[in-house]
């Protein structure tokens, strides 16, 4: 399969790709978060494509787009009142909330469940393509099951190439990471994965919310239970610039190719090492995390990498970075715990 990559300000190669998406096809997508791989909501065949495309496993839910809020009781039911209030305060934007589902959804999208995860994107390019389609689009993460999530149009064609037939290119995402996911389902709001929308502020809109309980044997988000996030590189993360340097020297000594990602005013520290820059800025360092990562995996079989700060949208990087290293630390305090 050929693989096209359009422009998002391209008005009719937009409307053949919410063609393709009307037919049953599968297309990728910016959104302000990461790249998705979209089809028909309501389609279970177009959905099993993505699947395929991606080599998801099946019992891993996909997140429901949509553009306006007409849309939402097609997909869900008996919607709290406290997804008004998330949707006056937070949407459009980089935030999932998981709802009673609608039996309108299909099976392959829920992977079974009955519930279902909702999100309405702040991208123009997003809100065109679902608008122009006229369905919800089912979409998980633009890459092949479980390396990094794509940022920019390239990164979804270096992982899918062949495999889907249509790219759109909307420039880098802004926020650089995937969105927070709320479960709405039970007594207390309970976030599921964290993301740019904090903890910190959903505590200021919704009266009480808690975090997921780390150990659980079935995770609440099935997604978490699979290794994510990961370069194809060794990756280790210290907060240390002198263990990271120290780390570098053994892997180098040891003839590993070994690459760090360093925040830029440590940057001088490192000498004549070879880094890569990211800002240390918790938001420039989430909207640049996944870029380092790919870019790094290509010339590289070790990576060291700064952590990030662990306040605020910090912790949620943190969060993808220590699954990245095979551990499945939760809370967004930067504790992180290994199964
Ligand atoms: O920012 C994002 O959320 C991006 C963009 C494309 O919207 N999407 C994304 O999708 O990150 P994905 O499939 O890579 O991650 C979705 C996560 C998975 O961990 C999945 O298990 C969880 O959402 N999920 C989906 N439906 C769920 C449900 N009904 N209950 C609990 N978790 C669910
Ligand atoms: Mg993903």
């Amino acid at each position: 399969m050929i693989t096209e990559i359009i422009n998002s300000n391209d008005k009719k190669a937009m409307q053949r790709a919410a063609d393709l998406i009307k037919s049953g096809g599968v297309v990728a997508f910016p959104t302000e978060t990461v790249y998705g791989l979209g089809a028909n909501a309501f389609d279970g065949a177009a959905v099993e494509g993505i699947f395929t495309a991606k080599g998801r496993p099946a019992d891993n839910p996909l997140i429901v787009h949509i553009e306006n809020m007409n849309m939402i009781e097609s997909i869900a039911v008996g919607i709290p009142d406290d997804f008004y209030l998330l949707y006056e305060k937070f949407m459009p934007g980089p935030l999932t909330v998981v709802l009673h589902k609608n039996k309108k959804i299909s099976d392959a999208v829920t992977a079974g469940l009955d519930t279902v995860a909702v999100r309405f994107p702040r991208h123009r390019t997003a809100a065109e393509l679902i608008k122009k389609s006229g369905c919800p689009i089912a979409a998980p993460s633009a890459n092949i099951s479980a390396h990094v999530s794509p940022t920019t149009a390239e990164h979804v064609f270096a992982d899918l190439n062949g495999r889907i037939p249509m790219i759109i290119d909307g420039g880098e995402c802004s926020v650089g990471i995937e969105s927070t996911i709320l479960d709405l389902t039970g007594d207390t709001p309970v976030i599921l994965r964290p993301g740019a929308i904090t903890l910190d502020m959903l505590r200021k809109t919704l009266k009480e919310v808690a975090e997921v309980e780390c150990r659980a044997e079935t995770p609440k988000a099935p997604g978490m239970k699979y290794r994510h996030y990961s370069p194809n590189a060794e990756l280790r993360l210290t907060g240390n610039r002198g263990e990271a340097a120290a780390f570098y020297d053994e892997a180098a000594a040891a003839g590993k190719n070994v690459a760090l990602i360093v925040k830029a005013s440590n940057a001088p520290y490192y000498g004549s090492r070879n880094i890569f820059v990211i800002p240390d800025d918790a938001k420039g360092y989430a909207k640049k995390i996944y870029a380092l990562l790919r870019l790094a995996e290509t010339s590289s079989d070790t990576i060291i990498c700064e952590s990030p700060e662990t306040s605020g949208a910090g912790a949620s990087v943190l969060n993808r970075l220590n699954k990245a290293v095979g551990k499945s630390g939760f809370k967004t305090d930067g504790r992180s715990e290994t199964l």
